[in-house]
């Protein structure tokens, strides 16, 4: 989807094209290698370990809709805004509370310290209350709004790094938490317990995707937006770097 309110330097098969090229740089990024992604994958944690990334993990899951918010309310152009509403939608369980992705994160991490003899554990409201997340974690959050209020191009370029590194992040946060599957009773209840890995590996953030690159189509109109659109998307995977990065660090 284009808008007609933006007049364009090249046309936008050029701008997609270098906004897809762009867009796979985050693979090789450190947003999506660094420590904690190797740890998660690699082995079971103890339920200790686990908390330490559902605290940190859950505090940023939580906020994501604040975030995906204020881009929607600091973005002017009408067919950026219908993208991150579609996304935002999404992220609220397309209306439905208990589809709502913290909600399916926090009922897979309740889950999962059931299996391991202490439910309570995992717990949102005891979890928050026995220790506070990472500093990195709330720079992440309150960086994220930071450059979502910002231009729309800055916004647009932050949007894309999010929802691309974000299929990598759920398929490697999906492998780890596979690991745990033998503790279940039944390989069916692990599933059923995973919803929310599935519902981005199925579809959400897939179609995350696509809305991010439609809504930069609409920034990427000349050499000054362009470069902010590169700005804000560095400084997007700079700080899911520095996040994934310190909970690891906590992890180990
Ligand atoms: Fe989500």
């Amino acid at each position: 989807m284009q808008s007609i309110e933006v007049s364009r330097a090249w046309s936008v098969d050029e701008s997609r094209k270098c906004l897809e090229e762009l867009a796979v740089t985050v693979y090789k990024h450190a947003a999506l290698n660094n420590s904690f992604y190797e740890l998660w994958t690699s082995r079971r944690l103890e339920l200790q370990q686990v908390a330490v990334f559902v605290r940190n993990y859950g505090e940023f899951n939580r906020a994501f809709p604040e975030v995906l918010a204020t881009v929607l309310a600091c973005t002017k152009n009408i067919a950026a805004r219908t993208e991150y509403a579609k996304t935002l939608y999404s992220e609220m369980g397309n209306g439905q509370y208990d589809k709502v992705h913290s909600v399916l994160f926090d009922a897979w991490a309740q889950s999962l310290a059931e299996q391991f003899g202490d439910r309570q554990k995992l717990v949102w409201a005891n979890l928050s209350a026995e220790f506070d997340a990472l500093p990195q974690t709330y720079a992440l959050i309150e960086g994220q709004k930071r450059i979502y209020a910002m231009d729309g191009a800055t916004a647009a370029g932050a949007q894309l790094a999010q929802e691309w590194q974000a299929y990598t992040m759920e398929t490697q946060l999906y492998e780890g938490a596979r690991k745990y599957m033998g503790m279940w009773p039944t390989k069916d209840e692990f599933h059923e317990a995973a919803e929310f890995f599935y519902a981005h590996i199925g579809a959400a953030e897939k179609e995350h995707k696509l809305e991010s690159l439609h809504a930069a189509l609409e920034f990427d109109v000349d050499e000054a937006s362009r470069a902010r659109l590169v700005q804000g998307f560095n400084e997007q995977c700079r700080m899911f770097a520095e996040f994934w990065t310190a909970i690891g660090k906590a992890i180990h």
